[in-house]
């Protein structure tokens, strides 16, 4: 069984062909970080037009690597949400031409389940797993218990962990994307002098809030830079200290959801980290002291494979395709997707799904 991913939904443009025994026949994406960058952030007109330059192009490339016609594949995949709209629609109109022209398939997959599943395809972890989804725009806790299948045990209530680091380091000067960036100075910084909140830590439900340590280095930084610009040193200490309080976080947070999640699961069979914030190798050393207290097995794919990519998108096709969950030519793009349509929705502005 063969899949071609197409990826489409933030800042990369992706094409990648996978087969069922796990192998990655072509892999391409195109970053927009350079045309995003001057402005701080991704700006969504911009990266759907970027897609629509560039899509056709990178699944030619794809194709010619693998050395496939679409008529050798057996099912298109492209993220169907969530995700900026504009360009989720680039990716889904491509793939359904491509499906009906090839009379072939097309799998629209969820972007969150295309990180949920990445595992499965780099470790062949079983069902059912918790995973830690840290990115730019999502910070959630789920049991993944089968394809299609999950229980959100929490969820951010404003900013996702990815854009504390992007936020955070917007307000130290040190560019976008900022979790690279933070991470780097905080190698030349002392995480302890600087007093930083740990918000929800404590708290039963394993929810994050990120909005609260924002608020809180924005005054650091107000102080220290009353009488002239930041010294490299505190600089980097505030670094430091914003790294390690989302650590903090993030492992607490994790440590509590470990627990519920084997109260209703006990043959839990990993913690899976992914997403982009799953690079940072401070956040995965303190994750790997959670899951050897909880005496789980840690498992986080490859950078290149946490961030955004069409491999995942093409891998869960498959396993979407294997299990016989096709959809139709009239699917509709849909900017909000969550994966446990049961939780409660959560309130912070910036929160997708
Ligand atoms: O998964 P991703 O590529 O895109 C989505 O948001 O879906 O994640 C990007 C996020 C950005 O917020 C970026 O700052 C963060 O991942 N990130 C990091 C690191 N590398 C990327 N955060 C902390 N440390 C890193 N080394
Ligand atoms: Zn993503």
């Amino acid at each position: 069984m063969i899949v071609l991913g197409i990826e489409t939904s933030c800042d990369e443009t992706a094409a990648a062909v996978v087969d069922d025994r796990r192998q990655v026949l072509a892999e391409v994406v195109l970053s927009q970080l350079e045309q995003h960058r001057p402005y701080g952030g991704i700006v969504p007109e911009i990266a759907a037009r970027s897609h629509l330059d560039h899509l056709d192009g990178l699944i030619a490339e794809a194709m010619r690597h693998a050395d496939l016609r679409f008529t050798d594949l057996d099912g298109i995949a492209a993220t169907g949400g969530p995700g900026l709209i504009g360009g989720v629609m680039v990716g889904v109109t491509m793939a359904k031409a491509i499906a009906a022209v090839a009379e072939r398939p097309f799998i629209a997959v969820n972007h969150l389940e295309g990180h949920a599943l990445t595992a499965r395809l780099t470790d062949d972890v079983a069902f059912p797993f918790l995973l830690l989804l840290i990115s730019g725009g999502h910070c959630q806790l789920l049991i993944v218990e089968e394809v299609g299948r999950y229980k959100r045990l929490g969820t951010t209530v404003d900013d996702a962990a990815g854009e504390a680091f992007d936020k955070g380091a917007k307000l130290l000067g040190l560019g976008y994307p900022g979790g690279p960036a933070i991470e780097r100075a905080a190698a030349s910084g002392d995480p302890g002098r600087f007093a930083l909140p740990r918000p929800m830590v404590g708290r039963p439900e394993p929810d994050f809030s990120f909005s609260g340590l924002k608020t809180a280095l924005r005054q650091r930084v107000a102080e220290l830079t009353a009488s002239g610009p930041l010294a490299a040193q505190d600089r980097d200490d505030l670094a430091a200290g914003l790294q390690a309080a989302i650590a903090d976080c993030l492992a607490d947070r994790t440590a509590r959801a470990i627990v519920l999640a084997r109260a209703r699961r006990p043959d839990l069979a990993a913690l899976v980290v992914a997403g982009g914030v799953a690079a940072n190798g401070f956040i995965r050393t303190r994750l790997q002291t959670v899951a050897a207290a909880a005496d789980l097995r840690l498992v986080v794919p490859p950078a290149r494979l946490c961030t955004d990519n069409a491999t995942m998108i093409a891998w869960a096709g498959i396993e979407r395709l294997r299990r016989g969950y096709v959809d139709g030519l009239d699917f509709a793009p849909r900017p909000r997707w969550p994966l446990d349509p049961s939780a409660p929705r959560a309130i912070g502005a910036g929160v997708k799904a």
